[in-house]
């Protein structure tokens, strides 16, 4: 995480994309780790996630835009940096996105990705984070939205060996936690997984999803949740 943390500091961020925004909590945290910036935009094409991140930035000088990422409305070469965190799993196209975000991005730019892992070489508390999320997606999946399971290191390391980059670094990071057993970070995830699970009352899945929460509401509970490992790839065009 040190090494990361020093990297990202020495890059100066310009015109920063970040593509799939969500609630924005990546602009967050690039604003507080690159060198510096001029602008950020965030595009997603949800108008959920685009209503709340721009009041989450009313009032700073961040924009945020509804748009398809596999089709942008900027010239080649607009961005200094383009970014995308924990997305590509949700990406219907993805090598379309990619492609569009090296399209967008300068010759020289920055090209930043942050994507949690799901391999099994990871604590206990870690593959409960990981368990809970490809449930999580299974029960997207059955409401229609792309959500797949996380990829491993090396599924990651492939995607991005076939952007065209002229360098690629790549870091292991987790977020770290100080109690995997916190009870009210553990109450907090448990409250909301029933809620999650009903929302497909109706699909033929939902008995076995639900029975697989209850399990993972037990493994909540004996082994703790703790932020899965993440790969941080810094490429430039
Ligand atoms: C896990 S969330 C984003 C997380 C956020 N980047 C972060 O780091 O906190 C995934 C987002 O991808 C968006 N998304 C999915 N397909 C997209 C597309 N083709 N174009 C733009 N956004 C897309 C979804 O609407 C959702 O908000």
């Amino acid at each position: 995480m040190e090494a990361l943390m020093k990297r990202l500091n020495k890059i100066s961020g310009g015109k920063v994309l970040d593509v799939a925004t969500g609630r924005g909590e990546f602009i967050r945290v690039l604003k507080d780790v690159l060198m510096d910036h001029r602008e950020f935009i965030g595009i997603d094409n949800s108008d959920r996630s685009v209503a709340f991140a721009t009041n989450a930035f009313a009032a700073e000088p961040v924009s945020i835009e509804k748009m398809d990422a596999t089709a942008m409305s900027w010239s080649e070469g607009s961005f200094d940096t383009v970014a995308i965190s924990n997305s590509l799993h949700h990406m219907d196209k993805l090598d379309a996105v990619l492609s569009e975000m090296g399209r967008v991005l300068r010759t020289g730019g920055h090209f930043l990705v942050s994507e949690m892992v799901c391999d099994a070489d990871q604590s206990p508390a870690q593959m409960t984070h990981v368990l809970l999320h490809h449930w999580w997606g299974r029960i997207d999946t059955c409401l229609g939205t792309t959500h797949r399971p996380t990829y491993t290191r090396a599924q990651l390391d492939e995607i991005m060996r076939a952007v065209p980059l002229r360098s690629l670094e790549s870091y292991t990071f987790s977020y770290p936690m100080e109690n995997p057993h916190d009870p009210e970070f553990v109450d907090r995830l448990m409250q909301m997984m029933d809620p999650y699970v009903e929302r497909i009352s109706e699909h033929v899945d939902f008995q076995s999803l639900k029975a697989e929460g209850e399990t993972l509401k037990q493994r909540l509970q004996d082994t703790g949740y703790a932020s899965a490992q993440s790969m941080f790839f810094i490429g430039k065009k």
